[in-house]
């Protein structure tokens, strides 16, 4: 505070007499005190905001209420109109449809329980890209099914920046892309007309500073649109829900976190020397005024990401990963705030709710039984797009090693296979693939590796079937979908020790292993030879079916439910 006199007011008291010494002390009281009430008169503002936000929407909020009753009216009346249909069929002739009768039975007795779910707000889906059609909307839509099912009367809208795009058109491709069923009735797309303001190419310096400045503009745009009673950001938009936050206090809110928006790379490069000044690990990077700048802009984004990540009520994150960064970088300012103290058992609260992957159709697919032992081969499968970073390179020479040493061995008269799959999706894939068939060759285990390029998903389920040991050997990769397949198809997972796969997949049941971590090589070898020569495979297969059930989509549906379960308590 020393530091406060400076310009005009240290001029001035300097040049008057000790009469002025009470003026000055004046400035000082009013600069302190200033100082002490900026959080209030902040936050005085953002609730008169929020105020008259909420007034200037109650009408819509009524018309939108109207229309959701009036479309689940004739939504239901459509119902009725075909179930009757279905019954003249059914008295005109034919009885073969009596499993019909029975799924119909089994659904009006599962709505008998609604009573205890009868929520009926409106919760409020930040997602300005919701027609992507990626992972992210996977889950945005699971969540919306979840949600739905739960709370049948509770109404769904998802501010969207997609114009172009009607609600039957955006309802129809989730069908088709995800297999996801949404009651349309009670969902609703309200258009943000401010996306540009997100765009990275809106902002060509201070991307992070201005594209979260951006998503404040586009919130103000949505909560213009509609003030809801639950607002949830499932695209990583944390500015929006802290700004949600300074007009009401009461909304709860929620994000959904697939990557933190700053990483704690870039923030572990400021630490060590930024005090000193030019000593440390990182001293090049601080030199001169740019890199001073550089970082000083970096801290503060931190600090504001910090403190606008602790007011957000609830958080979910997609991995183990993401949480570790979530938590580093918002935790400590949570504890402070008495966030973490609504976390049940550990020491953070922050959720880890993995996105749902189609495991139940593995499950189908594939047997695991005493009986389906006599089907699996020695087949070591690797499922993965001919990309660099695949390093099906490491895979090859660990295949080759483990090999030459079983022949030396001699033991065995079966040669097990190595099986690469994958897609091919340009002619530096095909380049890729033309070179590792040379590596074969020249590893002298071109007959020992079988290449099957653009495989249909009917042969794909046939080699999981088949094979007992599943490869994945990139590093670092965020999650693995594919390791997850191979678990749910029950095969023996021998993966890069690092990433997802190592943090969050092949991890152990009832502490007994469900696969393999490696590095090197002869590492990879090893666990091959180990993979391979289990005394009880099919022990090992039956944990890492357990071990994929962590990822089905009932287990996203049970998880979001709870993280819900917590915001609606909020509202209380
Ligand atoms: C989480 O999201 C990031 C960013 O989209 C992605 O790279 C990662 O694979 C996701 N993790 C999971 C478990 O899907």
């Amino acid at each position: 505070m020393e530091r406060s006199c400076s310009g005009a007011a240290c001029d001035s008291s300097r040049g008057s007499s000790s009469s002025s010494s009470h003026g000055v002390a004046a400035f000082f009281t009013a600069v302190l005190l200033t100082g002490a009430l900026l959080p209030y008169i902040w936050r005085m503002a953002g609730s008169t905001l929020g105020w008259y936000l909420r007034q200037r929407t109650e009408g819509q909020r009524q018309s939108l209420l109207e229309t959701m009753a009036a479309d689940e009216k004739s939504f239901q009346a459509q119902q009725r109109q075909q179930a009757a249909k279905k019954d003249e069929k059914k008295t005109e002739g034919s009885d073969d449809d009596w499993e019909n009768v029975e799924a119909e039975a089994t659904a009006s007795s599962g709505n008998g329980e609604k009573g205890v779910s009868d929520w009926d707000g409106i919760v409020s889906f930040f997602h300005p890209f919701c027609n992507a059609g990626g992972g992210g909307e996977r889950v945005l839509w699971a969540a919306i099914r979840a949600t739905q099912q739960r709370w049948p009367e509770a109404k769904c809208v998802v501010y969207t920046g997609d114009h172009d795009v009607h609600k039957d058109a955006i309802l129809a491709r989730v069908r088709d892309r995800f297999n996801i069923h949404l009651h349309p009735p009670t969902i609703a797309f309200l258009y943000l007309s401010t996306r540009r303001w997100v765009l990275a190419s809106t902002w060509p310096h201070f991307t992070l500073a201005g594209q979260s400045f951006g998503s404040i503009i586009m919130a103000w745009d949505a909560l213009s649109l509609l003030v809801p009673d639950v607002f949830i950001d499932t695209m990583g938009y944390a500015f929006a829900l802290g700004f949600s936050k300074l007009l009401f206090r009461s909304i709860p809110t929620g994000a959904y976190v697939h990557y933190p928006t700053i990483s704690t790379d870039m923030l572990a490069s400021l630490n060590p020397s930024s005090e000193v000044g030019g000593q440390g690990v990182n001293a090049g990077q601080g030199v001169g005024m740019r890199g001073r700048a550089k970082r000083a802009y970096w801290q503060a984004f931190a600090w504001l990401y910090a403190s606008v990540g602790s007011s957000i009520d609830v958080v979910m994150t997609n991995s183990s990963w993401t949480q570790a960064h979530v938590q580093a970088l918002w935790g400590p300012l949570r504890a402070k705030k008495g966030k973490a103290a609504t976390a049940q058992k550990t020491d953070t609260d922050i959720a880890v709710v993995y996105p749902p992957v189609a495991v139940s159709e593995l499950e189908h697919e594939v047997e695991v039984s005493a009986a389906s032992e006599a089907v699996r081969e020695k087949v070591l499968l690797y499922i993965a797009q001919f990309r660099p970073e695949k390093n099906h390179h490491l895979i090859l020479q660990a295949f080759a090693t483990f090999l030459k040493k079983r022949r030396e061995q001699a033991q065995q008269t079966d040669t097990p296979r190595l099986v690469l799959i994958g897609s091919v999706r340009d002619d530096s894939d095909s380049k890729r693939v033309y070179q590792l068939r040379l590596l074969a060759n020249e590893l002298n285990i071109r007959d020992d590796v079988e290449f099957h390029l653009d495989a249909p998903w009917p042969a794909i389920l046939q080699w999981l079937r088949r094979a007992s040991v599943g490869v994945n050997g990139m590093w670092n990769e965020h999650f693995g979908i594919g390791v997850v397949e191979y678990q749910a198809a029950g095969l023996i997972a021998v993966v890069h020790d690092s990433g997802g796969p190592q943090l969050d997949i092949v991890t152990q049941i009832d502490g007994q292993p469900t696969g393999f971590h490696a590095t090197t090589a002869d590492e990879f070898a090893d666990a091959f030879d180990q993979a391979l020569s289990l005394p009880d495979p099919l022990a090992w297969r039956e944990r890492a079916r357990l071990s994929a059930k962590r990822f089905t989509e009932e287990e996203f549906e049970r998880k979001w439910l709870e993280q819900m379960d917590r915001l609606l308590a909020l509202l209380k």
